[in-house]
């Protein structure tokens, strides 16, 4: 769960810890991360979208502690200033792209490796990327059943495929 120690990961993390499952949250803070893990009974890695090293970490801790990963929630990702027309940068707009797109993008392609080696795995969002929606600028869980196949399986369709859109 990427952004666990708040706000609706760190909701989702509690429900899903209440029905039985291992969670690890993860947060940019450690402090404020392991608190919070330690609270819901969750195991917790520092991890920030928009940096490689500590993405990279994350995954080698998850690797050397569970092994493979059963579902990614992206939830983590920040709104941005909202403010006039007048008044907003494209560095203001660069930054949510960085978090909110390039960051998903960065810690999904990370987390494939272990993804792929659960038995049915999966990448679920919660924010501005939806799969049904044309407006949205990324689509993340979106098929083509005749394109999209998981590696080295003759024809299943590949439950990860994950596809930018402009
Ligand atoms: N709440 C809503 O009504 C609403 C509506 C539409 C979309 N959303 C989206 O749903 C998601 C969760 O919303 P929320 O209301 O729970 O937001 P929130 O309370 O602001 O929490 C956002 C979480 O994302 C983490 N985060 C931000 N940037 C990060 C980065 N670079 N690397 C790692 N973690 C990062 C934050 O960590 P820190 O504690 O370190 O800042 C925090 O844990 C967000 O993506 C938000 O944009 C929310």
């Amino acid at each position: 769960m990427t952004g666990g120690n708040r706000g609706l990961g760190h909701e989702i993390a509690r429900r899903l810890v209440q029905a039985g499952q291992t969670v690890w949250i993860e947060a940019r803070d450690a402090g404020n991360g392991r608190k919070a893990a330690d609270r819901l009974g969750a195991g917790f890695v520092q991890l920030d979208m928009i940096d490689d090293a500590s993405v990279d970490a994350a995954v080698e801790t998850l690797r050397a502690r569970v092994g493979h990963l059963d579902i990614l929630v992206n939830n983590a990702g920040i709104l941005g200033e909202v403010t006039a027309p007048e008044d907003l940068t494209a560095d203001q707009v660069r930054h949510v792209y960085e978090t909110n797109v390039f960051g998903l993008v960065r810690v999904t392609h990370a987390f494939l490796p272990l993804l792929r080696k659960a038995t049915a795995p999966s990448v679920v969002a919660d924010h501005a990327v939806r799969q049904d929606d044309p407006r949205r600028p990324l689509q993340c869980g979106g098929r083509r059943p005749d394109r999209d196949r998981a590696p080295g399986d003759g024809g299943r369709p590949d439950p990860l495929a994950f596809r930018p859109r402009t």
